[in-house]
C-alpha cells in the first residue's frame, strides 16, 4: 500500500458527508483513485452511488467533507474552474441522458461547443472518431428515440469521451442490456481507458461486469464504505454484508434492517 500511495492520487475524498433533509446517504467516506485505476463501487439500490459520481463532478456538494480533483477542491471552484474540471472528466449516466431533440451527431457536439473553442470541422472530426470507436457511425444523424437501449448506452460512452477525458465515470454501464451487449461495453470500458490512459470509476451491481472491469473494488454499505481492495479479495470475503452482495443471496445482513422493505413501499 505505502508504494502505492507516493503517487498523487487524481481523486480524493475526504471525510464526506452527505445528508438530504433529515436522510443521510453518505455519512464519512474516504477515497483515494490513482491515476489509470479501473476503480468499480458497488452498493444496494438507493445506497448512494450516483449521488457520489454527482458529488465527483461537482452537481451535488457535501454536506462534510472535501472532494479533490488532483489539488483543486471540487466545491471551492467558480463556475469557470469548475468547468475546467468538468472537460477533463467524462461522465456516463445511468439512464444514457441523451438530449432527445437533438440527433446523435448533435449529442456529441454539445461538450465541445460548450467547453471549448473547437473549430466546426475539428468537432466533426472527433464526433466520427468516437462514434467509431463504439461502432456506431452509422446512427450519426439519427434522433435517440430510434435508437435501442444498448446503442443509447453506447453514444452516452463517446459522448463522454468527446474531450479526452482523464476521468471517465460511469453509472450502470451495463445495466438492463442483454449478457453479450453487456460483455461487449465491459470490454469497451476496458479497452477505452487503456486506450487513452484514462482513470475511471464504475458504479455498477452487475458481479460479472464488476469482476470483468475492476482493477479495485469498493462496497458502499449504509454510507460508508465497509471494504475496499483488489477483486480477488471481493471473491474471498469473510464479511457477511459484502460475501451476501457478491454471491446475490436473499438471506444475510442486507435488508434485515427492514430499510428496504420501507423503501419499496413507497
Ligand atoms: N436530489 C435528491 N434529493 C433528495 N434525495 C435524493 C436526491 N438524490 C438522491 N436522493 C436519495 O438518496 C438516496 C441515494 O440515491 P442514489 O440515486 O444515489 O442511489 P443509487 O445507489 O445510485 O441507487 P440505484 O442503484 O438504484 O441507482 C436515495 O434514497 C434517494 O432517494
Ligand atoms: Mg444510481
Amino acid at each position: 500500500m505505502d508504494g502505492e500511495m507516493n503517487q498523487s492520487p487524481l481523486l480524493s475524498l475526504e471525510h464526506v458527508k452527505l445528508r438530504f433533509g433529515e436522510q443521510t446517504v453518505l455519512d464519512g467516506i474516504h477515497l483515494q483513485v490513482q491515476p489509470q485505476e479501473r476503480l468499480v463501487i458497488m452498493g444496494q439500490s438507493g445506497g448512494g452511488k450516483s449521488t457520489l459520481l454527482r458529488l465527483i463532478i461537482g452537481i451535488l456538494t457535501p454536506s462534510e467533507g472535501r472532494v479533490r480533483f488532483r489539488d483543486q477542491e471540487v466545491n471551492r471552484l467558480g463556475r469557470r474552474q469548475l468547468n475546467v474540471i468538468r472537460a477533463k472528466t467524462g461522465m456516463v449516466y445511468q439512464y444514457s441522458a441523451l438530449i432527445s431533440s437533438l440527433s446523435v451527431r448533435d449529442n456529441l457536439a454539445l461538450p465541445m461547443e460548450e467547453l471549448t473553442r473547437m473549430g466546426a470541422k475539428e468537432i466533426e472530426r472527433v464526433i466520427d472518431e468516437k462514434l467509431e470507436l463504439v461502432q456506431m457511425g452509422h446512427v450519426k444523424d439519427q434522433m435517440p428515440s430510434e435508437l435501442s437501449g444498448g446503442m443509447k448506452k453506447r453514444i452516452g460512452l463517446a459522448r463522454a469521451l468527446v474531450l479526452e477525458p482523464e476521468l471517465i465515470l460511469f453509472d450502470e454501464p451495463s445495466a438492463g442490456l442483454d449478457p453479450v451487449t453487456s460483455s461487449v461495453i465491459d470490454e469497451l470500458i476496458i479497452s477505452l481507458t487503456e486506450h487513452t490512459r484514462a482513470t475511471s470509476v464504475i458504479v455498477t451491481h452487475e458481479m460479472n461486469s464488476a469482476f470483468r472491469i475492476g482493477t479495485r473494488m469498493v462496497m458502499l454499505y449504509e454510507g460508508k464504505f465497509i471494504a475496499d481492495g483488489p477483486p480477488q479479495d471481493f471473491r474471498q470475503s469473510q464479511n457477511p454484508v459484502v460475501a451476501q452482495f457478491v454471491e446475490g443471496r436473499t438471506n444475510g445482513p442486507i435488508g434485515e434492517s427492514g430499510k428496504w422493505e420501507v423503501g419499496m413501499r413507497k
